[in-house]
């Protein structure tokens, strides 16, 4: 049975994922507008595994004697000045997103909830993924500079980079 105060944690987070899947939705209409079929791809995937990470706590809410909030949700950010900016953006949130879940791991162990303690595990893991790709991304995107050719066949990598990370989340 979750405390009132993990509940309380657990629906703030279920709004952080929520807004997490808008903001990369967001992003993926924005490069979709701008011909940048690749980039969007990958961004529509993101938004479907921020879905994925919000049900994941909806559930174990509601499993543990718990009722999942669905709340509303800030409008995202629909505007970049450039890709590069998006992808910044990106890492910024994920790191913001990181912080979330470090803290939620922090609140398990001082109301001695060990079974969310465990849960979170699998989200800790997930964000040295997600901040470590993000990162890479950048790194790319640092060398490309404003070389159009560069953009192209970035644009063409990243289609395989969401193929390899869905594939891996059926593993
Ligand atoms: Fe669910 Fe990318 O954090």
């Amino acid at each position: 049975m979750l405390s009132k105060t993990i509940e309380k944690v657990l629906n703030d987070q279920i709004r952080i994922e929520s807004e997490s899947s808008q903001i990369y939705l967001a992003m993926a209409c924005w490069a979709e507008v701008k011909g940048l079929e690749g980039i969007a791809g990958f961004m529509y995937a993101q938004s479907d595994e921020e879905r994925d990470h919000m049900l994941k706590f909806v559930k174990f809410v509601n499993e543990r004697g718990g009722h999942a909030h669905i709340s509303d949700l800030n409008e995202p950010n629909v505007k970049f000045k450039s890709f590069k900016e998006m992808f910044e953006k990106l890492l910024e949130h994920e790191i913001f997103v990181s912080e979330s879940i470090n803290n939620l791991v922090d609140i398990s162990l001082q109301e001695k909830d060990y079974a969310t303690h465990n849960f979170l595990q699998w989200y800790v893991a997930e964000q040295i993924e997600e901040e470590a790709m993000a990162r890479t991304i950048l790194d790319k995107i640092n060398l490309i500079g404003d070389d159009k050719g560069g953009l192209y066949l970035f644009d063409r990598d990243i289609q395989q980079l969401t193929i390899s990370s869905a594939s891996n989340d059926n593993v």
